[in-house]
């Protein structure tokens, strides 16, 4: 079992689970666990079968076009406004407390239309599971594609940028398809580690002090689409309870350190780079109690973003690490 337990967007296991092995993808997001979900733990071909009623031409669709059949059946539904038209688009902010605008009223309106219309069908059980992860992963990838922020969704422009103004298009999340079963947790990982076990372990956790959980607040409320009581100028759900250890200059050191201890592993690695919270040595102190410890490390040119969101870095490029632990006590042939 391979385990990525902070998978974000999960592109590292996607490359695993292409090479045959049994991935294990978590994070405490559930925006993540739903794109993982699908591209991670969908791994069969998807028939729609209970939409035939709604959408005749399934009938007579071979398993190729199903998935473009009924995503191009949600881009055709007529607009309706919702949460994410009336909170974060300009026209339904106009003349409020506060006027946003994450997206076009269009795309706002769009993607209300479409995730109202994937809850419907999941309430009427008339998608599975995987079909339900599947739908919601291309309309995450579809919105985040035009978003109207620099990067993240901590604020988002004045102006309507290009690729913003473009219509939202809904296309098929791809995945592969393999034998295989695959676990997607939604869960923080100290408590994942304290009851699991796995075979080799990746960590790639957040380095500094910025909060997943308000860097992606609109995809969480989206993925969710639970209506949340929001605040402020960016329109942030209270994401209290999502927010990381690793994101604490306090807590890091203690967070990390406990996992270690915890983790039934044979093989631990973690990335992380010259700019984190915790030192090289604090991460070489910690991974040495648990065994046999190494780290190799890579210059980088600085990710672009980052740079012209003015965060004052002094350097262009920085150190990525990849340390790695071979656990002490796992017998040979366990390995
Ligand atoms: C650097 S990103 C991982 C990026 C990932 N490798 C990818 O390919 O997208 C760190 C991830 O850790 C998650 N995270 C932060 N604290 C966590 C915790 N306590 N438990 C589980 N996941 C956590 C964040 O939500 C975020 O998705």
């Amino acid at each position: 079992m391979f385990s990525d337990l902070f998978a974000g967007t999960g592109q590292v296991w996607r490359y695993w689970k292409e090479k045959w092995h049994q991935v294990w993808a978590n994070d405490l997001q559930y925006y993540s666990y739903a794109l993982n979900r699908h591209y991670i733990g969908n791994h069969h071909d998807l028939y729609f079968v209970g939409l035939i009623s709604e959408i005749p031409e399934l009938i007579i669709a071979s398993v190729n076009e199903t998935k473009e059949i009924v995503l191009a059946y949600l881009s055709g539904l007529e607009l309706t406004s919702g949460f994410i038209y009336e909170n974060y688009c300009s026209g339904g902010t106009s003349g409020g407390m506060h006027e946003r605008q994450y997206f076009s009223d269009e795309n706002g309106k769009q993607c209300d239309t479409i995730r109202t219309q994937i809850e419907i069908w999941k309430n009427e059980a008339k998608v599975t599971e995987d079909e339900y992860f599947f739908l919601l992963a291309s309309l995450l990838e579809a919105i985040d594609k035009v978003a109207n922020t620099a990067s993240v969704y901590g604020a988002f422009l004045k102006k309507l940028k290009k690729s913003a103004e473009k219509p939202l298009e809904l296309k098929p999340a791809k995945y592969h398809l393999n034998d295989h079963d695959h676990i997607v947790t939604n869960s923080d990982v100290g408590l994942l580690a304290a009851s699991s076990k796995h075979d080799v372990v990746y960590l790639d956790p957040p380095y500094n002090h910025r909060q997943y959980s308000g860097n992606y607040h609109i995809l969480e409320t989206i993925a969710r689409y639970d209506s949340p009581e929001i605040h402020g100028k960016t329109g942030m759900r209270d994401c209290r309870e999502q927010r990381s250890d690793y994101c604490s200059r306090v807590n890091v050191k203690r967070a990390y350190s406990e996992l270690i201890d915890n983790l039934d592993a044979k093989y631990i690695f973690l990335s992380y780079n010259d700019e984190g919270l915790m030192s090289l040595d604090d991460i070489r102190e910690i991974m040495s109690r648990r065994g046999k410890y190494g780290v190799f490390e890579r210059e980088y040119t600085r990710f672009k973003a980052d740079k012209t969101e003015s965060r004052n870095h002094k350097k262009d490029s920085v150190i990525e690490y990849l340390h790695y632990v071979e656990v002490d006590g796992v017998m040979d042939s366990d390995k």
